[in-house]
């Protein structure tokens, strides 16, 4: 089970930290009041610079939870242990980059927290992991097949686990 070659494995490696960063303060955080990333700045457009669906707490949530999965991929594959920590540590801060960078835009156009813009919304973490993994040349780099995997994959997660989420209670809308 070689990160760089093997498919599963390099789709674990690669994408597994970014996508439990990206669920995690759904998971933890949903009932919690916390402190808006951009602390309620307002730009001249009118417009929140994010909005309070991105949070000092969710970022940390995110990027310990990432790690979390990062050192367990590491203890399971110990050959392989600091490549896969290096590969979690940027595949988790793409996928916060790349949550911020589509809120950031949603706002320039208007769009309200929260509400729906397919498929940036499902799309926007695993963009970013991508985008960061191919800028880390000490990283795992994907491989085509598991980057066109987690195209299919990911949306269908999103939306599956976000409606879950919502039944739950942990969201406020089923997206
Ligand atoms: N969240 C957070 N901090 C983050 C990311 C997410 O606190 N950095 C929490 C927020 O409670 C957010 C929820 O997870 O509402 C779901 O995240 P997401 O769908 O990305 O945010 P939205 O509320 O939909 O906001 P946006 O329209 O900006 O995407
Ligand atoms: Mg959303």
């Amino acid at each position: 089970m070689d990160p760089r070659y093997d498919l599963a494995a390099n789709f674990i490696a690669v994408y597994l930290p970014a996508m439990v960063t990206n669920a995690a303060p759904v998971a933890f955080l949903s009932r919690r009041r916390c402190t808006p990333l951009d602390l309620g700045l307002v730009l001249p457009d009118g417009r929140r610079l994010l909005g309070d669906g991105k949070t000092v707490e969710g970022v940390l949530v995110g990027l310990v939870s990432g790690l979390a999965v990062s050192l367990l991929l590491a203890l399971s594959l110990p050959e392989f242990s600091s490549l896969l920590l290096r590969t979690g540590l940027v595949s988790s801060c793409g996928a916060i980059i790349g949550d911020l960078a589509k809120s950031f835009l949603k706002r320039r156009a208007g769009i309200e927290r929260g509400a729906p813009l397919v498929p940036a919304d499902q799309l926007d973490f695993y963009l970013g992991a991508t985008l960061l993994v191919l800028a880390c040349d000490k990283c795992a780099q994907p491989l085509l097949a598991s980057f066109l995997l987690g195209l299919i994959l990911v949306p269908l997660l999103h939306l599956s686990t976000n409606y879950a989420a919502y039944k739950l209670g942990l969201k406020r809308v089923p997206w």
